[in-house]
């Protein structure tokens, strides 16, 4: 069922996504090259599935969620060209694809990472993109701005490079990982509610309580991978967190408590969407599929 939402999903993102690459001028071809390899590249669109599943389980129709797809894909795909510079994490493979620093060159993808970002908040800005009313608009070029912003994953990208080789407690460690993942994961769901043209205070407060706790869950998911599963499966360098002393849930708690945090996690966010119908049906799957995923 979720393999059959994803798979619709990721085509309908990936055929928005796809429009948005064409340089405007011949000189900037590399830089576009470099933006468009590193969105059109394979990964599982976990985010725009979230938009359009909160769109979906307020009634709305998916293509409104469509802007908001890539809107939060973008600020996705250029967090991950920053994360990997050597600056950072330091990686050569993503999405089983070299890093776009390796690709192209290291500047070349700081670029193409500031260029992904702006590209963002353009599509949200235009009515073109993203047909919803200005005030609507704003609502979500705002809270976007603030999820990915210092207040939000790039805040949660500073703690991370701060701790790197220090012990941190539990809430430290669940600080960060709600600002560097838990934040964008919080707005891909707040967006696509937005989106559907039936959001009311009462259940945005439910969709973000399910979301805290879906984008939390993804991060520990994402440490546990990093120590069972292998390069192949991941796309990217398994063990990395290991090799640089990152703070992790398996490194603070071990393995099998950091899954059994995992799944509590899973079932807080079931529990958010308890007054919810049918149509909640594919967040709820969302839910399951994030702490069972493989890659
Ligand atoms: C990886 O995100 C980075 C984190 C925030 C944990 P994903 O696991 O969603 O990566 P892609 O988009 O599928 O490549
Ligand atoms: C990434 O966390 C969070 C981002 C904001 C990109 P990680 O550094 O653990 O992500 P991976 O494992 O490299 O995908
Ligand atoms: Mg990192
Ligand atoms: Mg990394
Ligand atoms: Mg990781």
């Amino acid at each position: 069922m979720i393999a059959a939402y994803q798979a619709r999903c990721q085509a309908r993102v990936d055929a928005a996504l796809e429009t948005l690459f064409t340089p405007p001028r011949e000189d900037l071809q590399r830089l576009y090259q470099a933006m468009r390899y590193s969105v059109v590249n394979g990964g599982k669109r976990v985010r725009p599935l979230l938009a359009y599943a909160a769109c979906e389980a307020l009634g709305g129709d998916p293509a409104r969620a469509d802007g908001a797809a890539c809107a939060v894909e973008l600020i996705h795909a250029y967090s991950l060209v920053h994360d990997d510079l050597p600056a950072m994490d330091d990686d050569a493979l993503r999405r089983g694809q070299p890093t776009t620093h390796i690709a192209f060159d290291e500047a070349c993808a700081i670029l193409a990472g500031d260029g992904l970002q702006a590209l963002a908040f353009e599509v949200l800005a235009d009515a073109r993109l993203n047909p919803q009313d200005a005030g609507t608009r704003l609502a979500m070029v705002s809270a976007l701005a603030r999820a990915a912003g210092s207040a939000g994953m790039v805040g949660g990208q500073a703690i991370d490079l701060e701790a790197v080789g220090r012990r941190i407690d539990q809430a430290a460690l669940e600080t960060m990982h709600r600002h560097k993942t838990g934040a964008l994961i919080e707005a891909s769901v707040r967006l696509g509610a937005l989106a559907s043209g039936h959001a009311d205070a009462a259940r945005l407060e439910a969709l973000a309580r399910y979301a805290g706790a879906v984008g939390l869950a993804f991060q520990v998911q994402d440490d546990i991978l990093d120590v069972e599963s292998d390069t192949a499966t991941l796309g990217k360098t398994q063990g990395k967190d290991q090799a640089h002393d990152k703070p992790t849930y398996p490194a603070l708690l071990g393995l099998d408590p950091a899954k059994a945090y995992a799944l509590a996690l899973r079932d807080q966010a079931l529990a958010a969407l308890e007054g919810f119908g049918d149509g909640a049906e594919p967040l709820r799957d969302l839910a399951r599929y994030i702490v069972e995923r493989r890659n």
